[in-house]
């Protein structure tokens, strides 16, 4: 199977989208200069352009991309080639209205935009597949062409009858019979007894709240029928050239995908990554996607897209300030990303992104965006060969997974004030902010490289998830449950107790009583710290109680349980008291900062022989490093103390022990 390197052959990834097609032809000799000048060595063609390659139905306008693609050759720039179907023309819609989704209503979604298709339709499913093929048969043996990329961030989701028809074949392969849905779903409450596979249809509006077992299934299902477009037009592409590596670029931590499953479909696995420049932990959030993207590729991996500046989809957005832009990119590459590129290369000056950034601005070439992006296309030139292909390991993994997440944003939950995203976010923060470098994994995932393994909240674990951690402990992992975990089996069905007993015995607690949700500006005291969004109620069993609630109607009642290398925490302690607890179990556990005594708001991450520090602050920092070393990107020695400035960043390679 093609790989990451046979792309990247030793060198980081460096470019973006290109959208040449929405300017004139002497425009692209201004690009080809300026992308050698920035050190573009990469471009991402044809995502968008359906409409261009076939203007009518069956119609093949290729010469323009011929153009390109050698023009990209003759430069020495490599091509990322999407199929562009993401985006159909006005005219599939206007000619078959049953490839535009319809939402949850039962309203059409129009053109006029983009991604208004229905992954269930044949039609759509048909034309998708036609174009791939010319378009694969085409430039096969392109020697421009270095990755393929399928679509663009999938992310449609329809309730029409085809997919009311397709969603009845899904359910039939799950259950094979009428009745192990009917039991699955539970759907002896309020009367919901299907005696047909017919009247089963998408969750569409209803009167009151929806079946969450229904509801999970559609979701479920949606991510498949996504990915089966995917892996449609992933065999057309690999048929033609088994050598090329596909991948299709996710949304991060976006609810639509399962993306466990379909990292397991790509060959390359890349993400687009939009921190706000505004957001004082941008740079956590960056830092967890690298980690989890990464873990999903399980190793080097690809940020196809991010903003040079600001984005034009937020409320208000924000341009990133000198040096952050730097400052996230090489941090990507030390988490482990052999590919920076850009959502795009030149800024347009039509059409709904018109305020969104590029690599070149509306500046032009002496703007500040492309002064800077020229730069880290330099650094990344002068890393490349010290990084490109090196691996990252973590002594540590969080554990997430969308079934979960699904199940537990469901119609009748018990606080629309949990956020999964935040809780995962919330303690990935107080590891990255402990100095420790950490993966991600599913529950079903094998565990047994790792000395500590977290589970910011789980409501839903299949058995196979329980078995997995059981063993893990039992094989001498440490494990640390957050709350609300294990609580659902895999049909969302509650399990006796409020969790599930083995769970629980693991755990040292008892029977759940109560769960005890907070408001949004709540908090409950615990011994030693406050507790937010979340309490329960219950007592300990063969565990010890470390913390307990203090005050309320919780008082005296256990808030943190441990049972010898298992742990449970009730509640989602704030972030000091949350950073300390955890950081105080990985040291027992022998999972140590990558560096230990660093200045607040440096990181440091170790990729391969090299350590990577960066100053997510805005002021300088001294930093201490025992040991030799030679700064790649300046090329001086650093032996004892080096200077990081605001934002600024140093890529240590050890001369001496
Ligand atoms: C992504 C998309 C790009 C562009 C970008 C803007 O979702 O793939 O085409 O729209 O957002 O941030
Ligand atoms: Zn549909």
């Amino acid at each position: 199977m093609p790989s990451l390197d046979d792309s990247t052959r030793g060198r980081i990834l460096f470019g973006g989208d290109y959208n040449p097609e929405q300017w004139p032809e002497e425009t692209w000799q201004e690009d080809v200069r300026l992308m050698k000048r920035a050190g573009v060595n990469s471009v991402t063609l044809g995502v968008f352009s359906w409409a261009t390659i076939e203007p009518r139905p069956g119609a093949r306008e290729f010469g323009w991309l011929d153009r390109l693609m050698d023009l990209m050759h003759a430069n020495g720039i490599g091509v990322v080639l999407a199929t562009p179907t993401s985006s159909p023309p006005p005219w599939m819609g206007s000619r078959h209205p049953e490839t535009l989704p319809r939402d949850e209503q039962g309203q059409t979604v129009w053109w006029g935009s983009r991604q208004q298709f229905c992954a269930s339709s044949p039609t759509y499913r048909a034309y998708a597949a036609a174009i791939t093929e010319d378009l694969a048969a085409r430039y096969a043996g392109h020697p421009a062409l270095t990755m393929w990329h399928i679509n663009n961030e999938y992310c449609t989701h329809c309730w029409c009858d085809e997919t009311a028809r397709h969603f009845r074949r899904w359910l039939r392969t799950k259950y094979g019979a009428l009745d192990a849905l009917n039991e699955a779903w539970g759907t002896a409450f309020w009367s919901q007894r299907y005696d047909a596979w017919e009247e089963i249809i998408p969750p569409r509006r209803a009167q009151y709240m929806r079946n969450p077992a229904h509801t999970l299934d559609f979701k479920r299902f949606t991510s498949d029928a996504l990915m089966e477009c995917y892996i449609a037009e992933r065999d057309i592409v690999a048929r033609h050239t088994p050598h090329i590596p596909v991948t299709t670029n996710f949304m991060p931590l976006w609810s639509g995908q399962d993306a466990w499953r379909w990292a397991e479909q790509e060959d390359v696995v890349s993400v687009d990554i939009y921190p706000d420049p505004k957001d004082p932990l941008g740079g956590q959030y960056n830092a967890m996607l690298g980690d989890m993207t990464r873990s999903q590729a399980r190793g080097p991996w690809v940020v196809m897209e991010q903003a040079a500046g600001a984005v034009n989809w937020r409320g208000v957005n924000h341009p990133k300030p000198p040096g952050l832009n730097r400052l996230w990119s090489l941090q990507s590459v030390a988490h482990g990303a052999d590919a920076v590129c850009y959502f795009q290369w030149r800024q347009s000056r039509q059409g709904a992104e018109k305020f969104h950034s590029g690599m070149l601005t509306h500046a032009g070439e002496d703007g500040r965006t492309f002064k800077e992006t020229s730069r880290i296309g330099s650094e990344l030139a002068r890393l490349s060969p010290h990084v490109a292909g090196s691996r990252i390991s973590a002594d540590i993994a969080v554990l997430h997974d969308w079934g979960s997440w699904w199940a537990g944003q469901q119609d009748g939950r018990l606080s629309t004030q949990l956020d999964y995203t935040e809780v995962v976010r919330a303690w990935h923060r107080a590891l990255w902010e402990s100095g420790r470098t950490t993966d991600f994994a599913h529950p079903e995932h094998d565990l047994t490289g790792y000395r500590l393994v977290v589970v910011p909240h789980l409501y839903l674990l299949t058995d196979a998830a329980i078995d997995n951690l059981l063993s893990y402990v039992r094989g001498g992992g440490t494990l640390v449950c957050g709350f609300l975990t294990g609580v659902a089996d895999e049909d969302d069905r509650v399990r006796a107790g409020g969790m599930d007993a083995r769970l629980r015995e693991l755990l040292g607690i008892g029977t759940v009583h109560e769960w005890w949700p907070l408001d949004a500006d709540e908090s409950v005291e615990c011994e030693g710290f406050l507790g937010t969004l979340w309490s329960e109620e219950f007592e300990p069993a063969g565990g010890e109680v470390v913390a307990a609630y203090r005050g309320g109607e919780l008082d005296g009642l256990p808030a943190v349980v441990r049972n010898g290398r298992a742990w449970y925490v009730s509640t989602l302690p704030e972030s000091d008291a949350l950073r300390a607890l955890l950081g105080r179990i990985a040291d027992d556990a022998g999972a140590a900062p990558v560096l230990a005594g660093l200045p607040g708001g440096v990181e440091a991450v170790r990729r391969g022989e090299l350590l990577f520090l960066l100053n997510h602050s805005r002021e300088a920092v001294t930093v201490q490093v025992p040991g030799s070393h030679q700064e790649l990107l300046t090329g001086e020695r650093v032996s004892a103390g080096l200077t990081l400035e605001r934002y600024g960043v140093a890529v240590l390679s050890r001369t001496t022990p």
